[in-house]
């Protein structure tokens, strides 16, 4: 059923996908009834009666999705910023002392934050790499390093330009200088290729809801040294349950409590789809769409673009004499069609692009079409039209 909007029309033209992706696919959203129909098979506490074992089922195929380690390294949790948290505090924890961490301006705030409150406590003492021309260089990171170095946080895909960093030999270089690197893979995972098998990275950070098509509430990381992070939460987890404290097993060293079962059904299911129309052909249509928004954003007067060669399918742009929150606003109430709007949690980014005031983003799914993009476009230009400039 398509939402009405305050016009009553119903064709809602959604492209917010990199916010999170909607729709979702058919197959997931019948994966989660399917996990709710049966009592749940929670692996170690109880065996379920004709209930599928998904957990266990999810980090497999993940494993295999992303090319990662053993399942077990695969390590389920609310979303990318819950990951984040417990990765980012996990390591300082286990540090002990003060160290020097080193992220970049393309971050969310997601990894931004949690460092800025552990420099904040005297914990760590944080430089921040700069981008050129949407990327973060390797030469730059080297610079920053210094002897007290031991972590870097570092997304792979920015949210606000489409850029794709090539974290290949950044882990390479991190791995052999013995310092640990968190990518934060919540704008890549689904839309490009993740091959961990040849990315050595400490973590790869995914969320759930975004270009993997589960639902709101899932997310999760893969590990390579999961010693690095101390145990920073404690509770049940069905094994060993005479002792005390944590277990030091994967994956129970950091997953406590009663799972996500819907939200691990869902990425079960996104994944499988992904699988089904395969990741290459996502990628090539999420490029297809964006470079025929960009090619007509390009023709419209007014338009600031940030990015006109995204690798993600994120549009970053401004329309002059019209502020982004109220051009976002005239283009949802008047034309039923939604995107981004403001500084999208990742304020240092637009420091450097926008003086700090925003843009308009525009991120497009699998299925988001040409005839939707060739409307907002129509959209846009009667917005830009009638700015006051
Ligand atoms: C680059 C990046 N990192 C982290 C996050 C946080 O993801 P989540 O909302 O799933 O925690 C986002 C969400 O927009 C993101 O774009």
């Amino acid at each position: 059923m398509q939402p009405i909007l305050q016009n009553g029309q119903s064709q809602l033209i959604y492209l917010n996908n990199a916010a999170t992706t909607w729709p979702k696919p058919p197959e997931v959203l019948q994966e989660v009834t399917e996990c709710l129909r049966f009592p749940l098979h929670e692996p170690g506490r109880t065996t379920g009666n004709g209930s599928m074992d998904y957990p266990s089922a999810a980090r497999e195929s993940l494993a295999a999705f992303f090319h990662a380690g053993p399942p077990e390294n695969i390590v389920f949790t609310q979303n990318a910023t819950d990951s984040l948290n417990l990765l980012i505090h996990g390591f300082a924890k286990k540090t002990g002392t003060l160290f020097h961490a080193i992220t970049t301006e393309l971050e969310h705030n997601s990894v931004l934050r949690p460092l800025t409150a552990l420099k904040q406590d005297g914990a760590v003492m944080l430089s921040v790499v700069p981008f050129h021309n949407s990327l973060v260089s390797l030469a730059d990171i080297k610079k920053a390093i210094c002897p007290e170095t031991r972590l870097v946080v570092m997304t792979h895909g920015s949210n606000v330009l489409g850029s794709v960093q090539d974290i290949r030999p950044i882990a390479e270089y991190l791995h052999a200088n013995d310092i640990f690197f968190i990518a934060d893979g919540a704008q890549t995972a689904g839309h490009i290729p993740v091959d961990l098998a040849d990315i050595p990275a400490g973590a790869f950070v995914f969320t759930g809801h975004k270009a993997l098509f589960g639902i709101p509430g899932i997310g999760g990381f893969s590990i390579r040294e999961p010693d690095a992070i101390a145990i920073t939460r404690q509770g049940g987890t069905g094994t060993d349950s005479r002792t005390l404290t944590q277990p030091s097993m994967m994956p129970e060293r950091f997953e406590t409590g009663t799972h996500n079962y819907p939200g691990i059904a869902s990425l079960f299911a996104g994944v499988r789809f992904i699988n089904t129309i395969s990741l290459s052909e996502i990628e090539r249509k999420g490029k297809e769409l964006a470079n025929r928004f960009i090619r007509e954003l390009k023709r419209t007067p007014g338009i600031t673009l940030y990015n006109d060669a995204p690798d993600l399918p994120v549009v970053p742009f401004n329309i002059a004499g019209i502020d982004n929150h109220e051009a976002g606003f005239i283009l949802a109430r008047a034309y039923n069609i939604i995107m981004r709007t403001g500084l999208h949690c990742a304020p240092l980014v637009h420091e450097r692009i926008d003086e700090g005031t925003g843009c308009i983003r525009a991120s497009f799914s699998y299925f988001n079409t040409q005839e939707q993009i060739d409307t907002a476009i129509t959209a846009i230009r009667e917005v830009a039209q009638s700015a006051d400039r």
